[in-house]
C-alpha cells in the first residue's frame, strides 16, 4: 500500500513534464461539455466511406460528436453532410440508419429537404405562411468543409479549420497503409458487412489511447491467444502472423507532436511491412493473399511506405492497418460513455469467398462479438468506474513510461519515434488535447515547431 500522492503541477490536467494526467480528464462532466465545443465542433471527423453512398439519393446516418448527421449524395453525384435536425423545430429528418431517398421529409410538420439540403417543401406555404418564409434561409445545416480521401469521407463544422492535408500531416502515410488495397495499389477498399455500433461505459479517449500504440497490455489478450482464434490458425497470434513468420521492421510509438496523431508501428520503410496469414483452413483465401503479397512486394519495393500497424488520428479515429483491417470511431456519449463504430475494410476486388472469410474473422475479433475487443472493453469499463470516486480522483494516471525518449524521424516532419513499448504517444496526444481545450483559434494551435 502506498499513501504517496502526486498532485498535478499548478492544477494542470495534463502535466506534460512529469507524464501525469488527471483522472478528471476521463470522468468530469464539465470537461466533457468543453470537449464537445472545443474539440468536436472544430476538428476533422470521420463520417463514413463512399462505398456506403454509391448512388444519388443514398444516405448513411453518422455522428459528429454526440450529434446525428446525414451523409448523402445529391443528383449531381456531390457528397454532403448535414446535421440531422429540422430547421423548424429540430426533429430528426432522417431516422433510418441508411437507405435511398429523393427527399428528406420531416415527420413532425412535413418540411421537405432536397438532397443538397435546401428547403424545397413547406406545407401551408401559401395558406399559413402567406409566402413570407424565406426558404433559402432555412435549409439543413451543412458542414463547413468536407473531403473524400481515398474513399473515406471526412468533415468539420469549422470553416477556419486547417485543410485536411494540413490537419493530417505525415499521418496520411499511416492512413494509406490502412485504406490502400493489400497489393499496395492506391485506395480500392470497401466497407464490408455494414457498421458495427455499440455502446460501453467508458470515456471515449480510452479506445483512442489504446490504438495509439499500447503494446503494454498484451496480458489482457492472453486467453484469446491461447485459444488460437487468429487467421494463422492454432499456435499463431491473433493478428494473423502465420507459422514461422517473424516480425521485421521496427515497432514502437510514432508521434506527430504538433498534431496529436500517433501509430504503434515504426517509421516508414521501403515497401512497408506486412504479414499475411496462412489461413490453414481456407486454401483459396491463403492463395489470394500469396498473390497479393507478391504484387505488393513488386509495387512497393522502392517506395517509402508506412508499416501496417494500429494508430489513432486525433481525436477519435482509430485504425488497424493489419488483420483485422478497418477503422474505429469512438463517439463521445457522455463523460463516462462511448458509442463505438467500426468500419471493417476489405479489398474491393477480392473474390467473394475471401470477403466472407474476412467478415467472419472481423466479427470474431472486434466489436461487441469480438474476443479481443471484449478484453479491451472490460478494462476500460472497470477502469472508468474505479476512477470516478472521490478518493480515486485525487490521484492522476501515470504515463511516465519512456518519459523524455523519442528521436526525430528522418524525412517525416514533426514525427518522433521510440522503439518498443513506451507511453510516448498518449503523452503527445493529451498535450494536443490540452491545447485544443484552451485554444481560442486555430492560430494558437499551429506553432512552427515544438520546443
Ligand atoms: Fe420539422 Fe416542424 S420540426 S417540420
Ligand atoms: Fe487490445
Amino acid at each position: 500500500m502506498t499513501t504517496l500522492e502526486k498532485p498535478l503541477s499548478q492544477g494542470k490536467l495534463v502535466d506534460w513534464d512529469r507524464g501525469l494526467i488527471s483522472r478528471d480528464v476521463f470522468v468530469n462532466r464539465d470537461l466533457y461539455e468543453q470537449e464537445l465545443e472545443q474539440i468536436f465542433a472544430r476538428v476533422w471527423l470521420l463520417i463514413g466511406h463512399e462505398s456506403q453512398v454509391q448512388k444519388p439519393g443514398d444516405y448513411f446516418l453518422s455522428r459528429m460528436g454526440e450529434e446525428s448527421v446525414i451523409l448523402t449524395r445529391d443528383r449531381a453525384g456531390k457528397l454532403h453532410v448535414f446535421l440531422n435536425s429540422c430547421a423548424h423545430r429540430g426533429m430528426k429528418v432522417c431516422r433510418y440508419d441508411e437507405g435511398n431517398t429523393a427527399i428528406f421529409t420531416c415527420p413532425y410538420h412535413g418540411w421537405g429537404y432536397g438532397l443538397d439540403g435546401s428547403l424545397v417543401g413547406v406545407p401551408g406555404f401559401k395558406q399559413f405562411y402567406h409566402e413570407r418564409l424565406d426558404k433559402a434561409e432555412w435549409g439543413l445545416t451543412e458542414v463547413a468543409q468536407l473531403t473524400n480521401y481515398k474513399g473515406l469521407i471526412w468533415a468539420t463544422w469549422d470553416k477556419d479549420a486547417p485543410s485536411f492535408d494540413e490537419y493530417m500531416g505525415g499521418m496520411l502515410m499511416y492512413l494509406d497503409a490502412v485504406v490502400d488495397a493489400r497489393d499496395g495499389s492506391e485506395g480500392g477498399s470497401e466497407v464490408i458487412g455494414g457498421t458495427f455500433k455499440w455502446r460501453f461505459p467508458s470515456n471515449w479517449k480510452f479506445g483512442a489511447e489504446n490504438f495509439l500504440g499500447d503494446h503494454y497490455h498484451g496480458i489482457s489478450h492472453r486467453s484469446e491467444v491461447l485459444v488460437g482464434t487468429g487467421p494463422g490458425g492454432p499456435g499463431t497470434e491473433r493478428h494473423g502472423i502465420g507459422q514461422g513468420q517473424v516480425r521485421t521492421g521496427l515497432r514502437g510509438n510514432v508521434s506527430f507532436t504538433r498534431l496529436g496523431h500517433g501509430s504503434g508501428g515504426g517509421p516508414p520503410l521501403l515497401g512497408g511491412t506486412h504479414y499475411f496469414p496462412d489461413f490453414p483452413n481456407n486454401p483459396d483465401v491463403a492463395d489470394y493473399f500469396r498473390q497479393v503479397s507478391e504484387k505488393r512486394q513488386e509495387r512497393l519495393a522502392n517506395k517509402l511506405y508506412a508499416p501496417a500497424a494500429t494508430g489513432n488520428i486525433f481525436p477519435n479515429v482509430s485504425f488497424h492497418g493489419w488483420f483485422p483491417r478497418g477503422l474505429a470511431v469512438w463517439h463521445p456519449n457522455g463523460p463516462m460513455g462511448t458509442e463505438a463504430w467500426r468500419f471493417p475494410l476489405v479489398d474491393k476486388s477480392a473474390p467473394d469467398e475471401v470477403k466472407e472469410v474476412l467478415r467472419h474473422y472481423y466479427q470474431q475479433y472486434g466489436g461487441p462479438t469480438g474476443m479481443t475487443e471484449q478484453d479491451d472493453m472490460e478494462n476500460w469499463n472497470y477502469a472508468t468506474a474505479a476512477s470516478a470516486g472521490t478518493m480515486a480522483r485525487r490521484r492522476p494516471y501515470n504515463y511516465e513510461m519512456g518519459l523524455g525518449d523519442g528521436d526525430p524521424v528522418v524525412g517525416l516532419p514533426d514525427a518522433v519515434f521510440t522503439e518498443g513499448t513506451s507511453e510516448q504517444n498518449p503523452r503527445w496526444y493529451y498535450r494536443r488535447w490540452a491545447e485544443l481545450m484552451e485554444a481560442e483559434s486555430w492560430n494558437d494551435l499551429y506553432p512552427k515547431k515544438r520546443d
